[in-house]
C-alpha cells in the first residue's frame, strides 16, 4: 500500500463509530472525531465511496445507516445524531426542532445513489432510496423541471460561500445573524414552499443540483443536465451561476461551484471546455499551486486561509479535496491528462505532507481547520484511480 493509501485508511478506521440507537444498528464515519462526531450526509458518502478499497462492507454500512435514519417520508437529513445529543451552544445555529431531534430538519447535497453505485452497486436494487427520491422531488422541486431548492446557505454543504453573502445579507452563515436564519426557518418546520411563499429566499444551487442529477443517473432516472444548463448556465461569462427566488437574481460570484458541472458525463463538451480553459487552468483564477481554490482568486472576497475561532468562515478560498476531486473528474473526461494528472499529485502531495486535514491553503499548501478529516481520502481516488470512471 502507498504511502497516501496507509494514511487514509488510518484515518477512516480511527474514525469509525458503531453501536445502536433505539434498537437501530448504526456504522459510520465521523467527518472528523474531534470536531464533527456525528454522522453528516455527505461527508459519509463521500467516506463510503474511498472504504470500498479498504473494506467494502463498511461502505454498504455507511450506506445503509443513512437509509436508516431516514425517516417514513423518505427525508433524510444533513447531520444525524445518533450517539450522542447536540450541545447546548450547537442549537443556535443547528437546524434541529430540539435538542432532542434524531437529525436535523435541512437537507446536504443528495449523492447517496451515486455512491451507492461507485462503492456497492445498483441502487435501483434498494427501494429506500427512491422513496429518499420521491420526497427530495415532492418537497424540493419547486419549478418541476427536475431542479432542487435549498433554503439555508449549509444545505449546499458550501456553508460561508461568498456567493450566498448576498442572498441571506446579515443572516447568513457564520454571521451573528445565521441563529435567526435558524430560527426563522425552524418555525416553518424547513418547508421550502412555506419559505419562498413568505418572500424569503430560496435557491436553486449549482453543485447540489450536480451531485442530485449524479444520483439520478445513478438510480436510472432521468438526467437533468439540460435542466441544468437551461436554467443555471451563463453563456456571456462561461460559469454556471444560482438563482434565487422570489425575484430571480443570480449572485454573480465565481467560485468552485460554477465549475461543478464539469463532473457531469452529459455536461456539453464546448461548455465543458470553456469552464476548464477560461477559468479551471487560469492562474490567475483557480490553478493556484494547490488547486483548485474554492472561490477565484480575482474575486474581491477570496481569503485564502481565513478559519479559525467558532465564527469559521467556510469555502471562501481554501482548497478542499472533494471539489479537487469532482473537478478532475472533468480533466480526465475532457482528455485533460497531464492537468489531471498535476491536480492529482499536487493534492496527494500536501495530504502525505499536512496529514488529511479538512482543507488547504491553496498558495502554500498548509492545512487547515479539522484533523483526521474523513473525505480528504478522496485524495487517493484522484491519485490511485480505480473502478468507475
Ligand atoms: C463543514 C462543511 C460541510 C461539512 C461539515 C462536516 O460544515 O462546510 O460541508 O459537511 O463541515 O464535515
Amino acid at each position: 500500500m502507498t504511502e497516501l493509501a496507509e494514511l487514509c485508511r488510518r484515518v477512516l478506521a480511527a474514525s469509525h463509530a458503531e453501536g445502536e440507537r433505539r434498537g437501530v444498528r448504526y456504522s459510520y464515519t465521523r467527518p472528523s472525531p474531534s470536531r464533527y462526531p456525528w454522522q453528516w450526509y455527505w461527508d459519509s458518502c463521500f467516506a463510503a465511496i474511498v472504504w470500498r478499497r479498504f473494506e467494502p462492507r463498511r461502505s454498504r454500512e455507511e450506506l445503509e445507516t443513512l437509509l436508516a435514519a431516514m425517516r417514513e417520508d423518505g427525508f433524510i437529513g444533513h447531520v444525524v445524531f445518533w450517539d450522542r445529543p447536540l450541545t447546548l451552544q450547537r442549537l443556535l445555529y443547528y437546524n434541529v426542532a430540539s435538542r432532542t431531534a434524531e437529525m436535523t430538519g435541512t437537507i446536504q447535497p443528495p449523492l447517496l445513489a451515486w455512491a451507492w453505485r461507485i462503492a456497492i452497486g445498483d441502487p435501483a436494487a434498494e427501494p429506500r432510496i427512491a422513496r429518499h427520491h420521491e420526497w427530495l422531488r415532492a418537497n424540493r422541486d419547486l419549478e418541476g423541471d427536475g431542479l432542487l431548492w435549498l433554503v439555508q446557505p449549509d444545505e449546499s454543504g458550501l456553508d460561508s460561500s461568498p456567493k450566498f453573502d448576498r442572498v441571506w445579507g446579515r443572516l447568513r452563515h457564520a454571521s451573528y445573524g445565521f441563529p435567526l436564519l435558524v430560527a426563522r426557518n425552524r418555525r416553518l418546520a424547513w418547508d421550502a414552499r412555506r419559505i419562498r411563499d413568505r418572500g424569503w429566499p430560496v435557491l436553486c444551487e449549482v453543485m447540489t443540483n450536480v451531485l442530485w442529477c449524479l444520483a439520478r443517473r445513478a438510480a436510472g432516472e432521468p438526467s437533468i443536465t439540460p435542466a441544468i444548463v437551461e436554467r443555471l448556465w451563463d453563456e456571456p461569462r462561461g460559469l454556471f451561476l444560482d438563482e434565487v427566488q422570489p425575484g430571480g437574481e443570480r449572485p454573480d460570484v465565481s467560485t468552485w461551484a460554477a465549475l461543478s458541472p464539469l463532473a457531469l458525463p452529459d455536461l456539453p463538451e464546448d461548455i465543458g471546455r470553456r469552464l476548464v480553459e477560461e477559468h479551471l487552468l487560469d492562474p490567475r483564477r483557480y490553478w493556484l499551486p494547490l488547486p483548485p481554490c474554492s472561490v477565484s482568486a480575482e474575486e474581491p472576497t477570496f481569503e485564502p486561509n481565513l478559519g479559525r475561532g467558532w465564527k469559521r468562515r467556510y469555502w471562501r478560498g481554501p482548497t478542499w479535496v472533494n471539489a479537487a476531486w469532482m473537478l478532475w473528474l472533468g480533466l480526465r473526461r475532457l482528455g485533460y491528462a497531464a492537468e489531471a494528472e498535476r491536480l492529482a499529485s499536487r493534492i496527494a502531495e500536501a495530504v502525505v505532507r499536512q496529514g488529511l486535514r479538512e482543507y488547504y491553503d491553496p498558495l502554500t499548501g498548509e492545512g487547515l481547520g479539522a484533523i483526521d478529516f474523513a473525505w480528504t481520502s478522496l485524495a487517493l481516488e484522484m491519485a490511485e484511480p480505480e473502478g468507475y470512471l
